[in-house]
């Protein structure tokens, strides 16, 4: 069972520049909570209860406003600063200690997942006991993305970053399942042209020993980009879109953590007076007036 989970929740955020300047991309507001709550939501649902958030070197007070620690959620959050980005793999050398001898989910600060029986295969990947698992979702445009071709029994054939040559059309998402042995694969990788150390190049030594597997989010689940101002933008609206039709919030923690039976109501009523007189807390006061 993996039951540690790390949110890569630094970057440059060049593609968001001049937002991004002073602001750490992950705090910025994807329609009405920021954007790290997203990616905190689905490790939530994973009922992951121990969490490293990585931010960039000089962020962690800023991150701490919003979520001092785990305690009002009733789970542990630990925060580490990525000195530089470094690249995706980074991640297993900052939360070293942190992962210790366990096994451990990945999922980037930046990327937003949404559908139906999403929670069932985030917690079936959590059963991973060897190896590394990646989820995979179909686009349209393979070539913007890592792609990957699976065999029948699901195990990764190839993996491929931006493919000129289209042999796949499903693209390798930012949430990722991984073995003790990821850190030293992490340890072992060699800079890319672009000076980072690559996730292709790590889940490439899994693949090589027959080691690495996949599970599909089908076309009933959502996998949505940030990186842009067009995708931030959009993805934004798409979630205005279903909590304003539908009355639920996507990506509330207090909600989740209340579900997962780690909180109470009394915690929720913590949490509205910290948040204050706004959207977010009268959401919270609905579910506990039910
Ligand atoms: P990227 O999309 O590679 O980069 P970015 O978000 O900084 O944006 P840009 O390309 O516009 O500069 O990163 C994906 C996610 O991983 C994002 O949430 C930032 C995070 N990240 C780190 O925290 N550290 C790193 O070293 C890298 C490469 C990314």
């Amino acid at each position: 069972m993996i039951k540690k989970g790390i949110i890569l929740a630094g970057g440059a955020g060049s593609r968001m520049s001049p937002v991004t300047k002073a602001v750490n991309k992950q705090l910025l507001p994807l329609y009405d909570k920021p954007l790290f709550f997203y990616p905190l939501s689905v490790l939530m649902l994973a009922k992951i209860k121990d969490i490293l958030i990585i931010v960039n070197k000089g962020q962690v007070e800023q991150f701490k406003k919003v979520l001092p620690n785990g305690n009002s959620l009733g789970i542990k959050i630990t925060y580490a600063e990525q000195e530089k980005p470094k690249g995706l793999p980074d991640a297993f050398l900052v939360g070293e200690k942190f992962i210790h001898k366990s096994s451990v989910a990945l999922i980037l600060g930046d990327n937003f997942f949404f559908g139906q029986s999403l929670t069932k295969k985030l917690i079936e990947c959590t059963n991973l006991s060897k190896g590394a698992k990646i989820l995979l979702h179909t686009v349209k445009n393979p070539s913007l993305y890592g792609v990957a071709s699976i065999n029948k029994k699901k195990k990764v054939i190839s993996i491929v970053e931006k493919p000129k040559r289209i042999t796949s059309n499903l693209a390798v998402t930012g949430l990722y399942f991984f073995d003790n042995k990821v850190i030293n694969y992490s340890k072992s990788l060699k800079q890319s042209k672009r000076k980072e150390i690559e996730i292709v190049d790590l889940l490439n030594k899994y693949r090589s020993k027959n080691e690495l597997s996949a599970e599909i989010i089908g076309r009933g689940g959502t996998w949505l980009d940030t990186g842009s101002i067009e995708d931030f933008n959009n993805t934004s609206n798409f979630v205005a879109t279903i909590e304003n039709r539908q009355g639920f919030k996507i990506g509330c923690i207090e909600e989740i953590a209340l579900n997962n039976k780690w909180i109470n109501k009394n915690q929720i009523k913590k949490a509205i007076n910290f948040y204050g007189n706004c959207d977010y807390s009268k959401y919270l006061n609905s579910i506990i007036s039910k």
